[in-house]
């Protein structure tokens, strides 16, 4: 009798039939001038689905050009970025535009919302590229708004509601289309301890539900949070937990105290 098992033919571990959310390799983002500013160098990144990663630097360091990368608003110089498998290199720019209303979903420090808009207004105009009726919009905008808790005030107008408020409609907008990824920069930089807490535990519910959240921060409350920590530093990017030399662990320490 042989003692070979039978072959059996097992499914490829998960990791290689999933693509990554965002797989950078090598990207590279420089800007002219005399001399040129190295703003992001050759970075390697990989985001999976359901990861909450915090991107953490000082100022000038290059978070807002990361993620105005990851957020297809703007290009690399050179280098690869795979967003859920696909090379964004090779998309037109209507193409970038269709990725960006339907996979990702952005949140900003102003909240960028139309004070002349009701809630429900500027929740639903997140999805006005995209085909389909329109009465589905509405419900899918009232649903985003009832599940960051503002349920009762989709009349409301921006200019009534608090920080907090206006945040939490910014993040019902980001929601809505169900994007692959949500991008935040400073989400509570406008925001008080008291209310920046109550966005932080939305960001875990929502972790909790699977979204992939990257969070752009300078304030270690904020990235205490997240599961993994990417730190930026002159345009370097280094892993909290990966193998760093001594220079490199002081530069990340000093780029955190200042
Ligand atoms: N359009 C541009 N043209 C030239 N240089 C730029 C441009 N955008 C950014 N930079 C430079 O790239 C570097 C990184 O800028 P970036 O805005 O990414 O920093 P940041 O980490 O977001 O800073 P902050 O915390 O102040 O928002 C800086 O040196 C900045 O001056
Ligand atoms: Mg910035």
């Amino acid at each position: 009798m042989s003692l070979v098992p039978p072959a059996i033919d097992l499914p490829p571990p998960l990791s290689e039939t999933t693509p990554a959310v965002v797989d950078l390799v090598n990207v590279t983002r420089s800007f002219p001038g005399t001399p040129p500013v190295e703003a992001l160098k050759s970075a390697n990144l990989r985001i999976d689905k359901g990861d909450y990663v915090a991107i953490v630097g000082p100022s000038g360091s290059g978070k807002s050009t990361l993620l105005h990368l990851l957020g297809l608003l703007d290009y690399p110089t050179s280098g690869t970025y795979y967003l859920d498998g696909i090379d964004t290199g090779s998309l037109s720019e209507p193409e970038r535009a269709g990725v960006r209303s339907v996979g990702i979903g952005f949140v900003f420090q102003s909240f960028h919302l139309l004070n002349h808009r009701s809630t429900l207004e500027n929740v639903m105009l997140a999805e006005v590229y995209r085909p389909g009726d329109s009465s589905k919009r509405k419900e899918r905008a009232t649903a985003a708004l009832v599940q960051v808790g503002l349920g009762h005030r989709i009349e409301a107008f921006p200019t009534t509601l608090s920080g907090g408020e206006k945040q939490r409609v910014a993040v019902a907008r980001a929601l809505v289309g169900e994007p692959s990824l949500l991008l935040a920069d400073e989400p509570t930089g406008n925001l008080d301890s008291v209310t920046s807490a109550q966005i932080l535990d939305m960001f875990d519910d929502l972790h909790r539900l699977g979204i992939t959240l990257a969070v752009i921060t300078h304030d270690d409350d904020v990235s205490e949070r997240a599961e993994r920590r990417i730190y930026i530093r002159d345009g370097v990017l280094t892993e909290e937990g990966e193998e760093v030399g001594e220079s490199q662990t002081d530069s990340i320490w000093a780029a955190e105290e200042s």
